[in-house]
């Protein structure tokens, strides 16, 4: 079995190496020559040039998503799946594992694939600081755009690959659990960084009170620390409210920015 994975960066290298560990033919494509040289290194067949790869029985897109004038940038995941619709046989699976919005998967499957080609969408929760832990291998959720498709993927992901799935009920609803999940994360961390902030207004160690409020069954209050950063949990909840308008996540968001302000006040004291 072939296997493809397009895009080779934080998440794309360890994909490479985990299904090249599985024993699968794994080829790899991304525009970047430096990404492209790091995969070769742990014996991926990878290559900047698209017309090197090979037919592939499963293509795995975990290319880069962004945002462009406040707006969800999926420009990459749209020019791979091209590139895979030109080149790929009927009966393979594109498994889009970037973080994308919902519609996108079907978008996607129609507009590009014309609706003949297996596809899912398989997001990651990666976090780097504990791959062994909180890895690929980790419970992740999948939906597909047709029930034929879902059986493909889930037959790759759980018999093939050994990741643990949750299956939705529909693509959408996998695209935005992605999504609100880390803005579930999000307004959590904002949270503690407003509670910080207030404690500090009423002399209260805020640590204290995190580790009081924490005793709690069904309490788990993060720290504040520096901000929300890396590029995750800023991007995914701007995807959420590109699509809706939320009162609370804008909060949230205007929260953060108050808080980095605060901190660099405390620095400047
Ligand atoms: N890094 C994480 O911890 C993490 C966690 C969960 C989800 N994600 C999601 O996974 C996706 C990938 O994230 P990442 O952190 O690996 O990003 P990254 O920037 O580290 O890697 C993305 C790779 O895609 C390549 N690329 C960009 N455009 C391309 C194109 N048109 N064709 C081929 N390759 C292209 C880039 O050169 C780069 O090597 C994003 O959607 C991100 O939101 C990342």
């Amino acid at each position: 079995m072939k296997v493809c994975v397009a895009g080779l960066g934080q998440i794309g290298y360890p994909v490479a190496q985990y299904v090249k560990a599985k024993g699968l033919e794994t080829y790899g494509y991304d525009i970047s020559a430096a990404a492209v040289a790091r995969v070769a290194e742990i014996g991926v067949k990878a290559t900047a040039n698209w017309n090197e790869i090979p037919k592939a029985d499963i293509y795995i897109v975990s290319v880069t998503t962004g945002q462009l004038n406040d707006c969800p940038d999926l420009s990459a995941v749209f020019d791979v799946s091209k590139k895979i619709a030109q080149t790929s046989n009927l009966t393979a699976l594109v498994s889009i594992e970037s973080t994308i919005v919902p519609g996108t998967s079907q978008k996607i499957f129609k507009e590009i694939f014309k609706s003949k080609i297996n596809l899912v969408h398989v997001p990651h929760r990666y976090w780097g600081d504990e791959p062994e832990k909180h890895g690929v291998n980790q419970l992740r959720v999948i939906g597909g755009v047709n029930s034929a498709s879902l059986k493909v993927g889930v037959k790759l992901y759980t018999d093939i690959l050994g990741i643990p799935l949750h299956t939705c009920p529909t693509v959408e609803v996998a695209e935005m659990c992605k999504i609100t999940e880390n803005s579930h994360r999000y307004l959590q961390i904002a949270f503690a960084e407003d509670l910080k902030m207030l404690c500090s207004q009423i002399g209260m160690n805020f640590d204290d009170l995190r580790a009081a409020m924490n005793t709690k069954w069904n309490v788990d209050l993060p720290e504040a620390r520096d901000g929300i950063g890396r590029h995750c949990l800023p991007k995914d909840i701007r995807y959420v409210t590109s699509l809706a308008p939320s009162v609370l996540l804008d909060a949230a968001m205007k929260v953060d920015t108050q808080y980095r302000d605060w901190l660099a006040k405390q620095k400047h004291q």
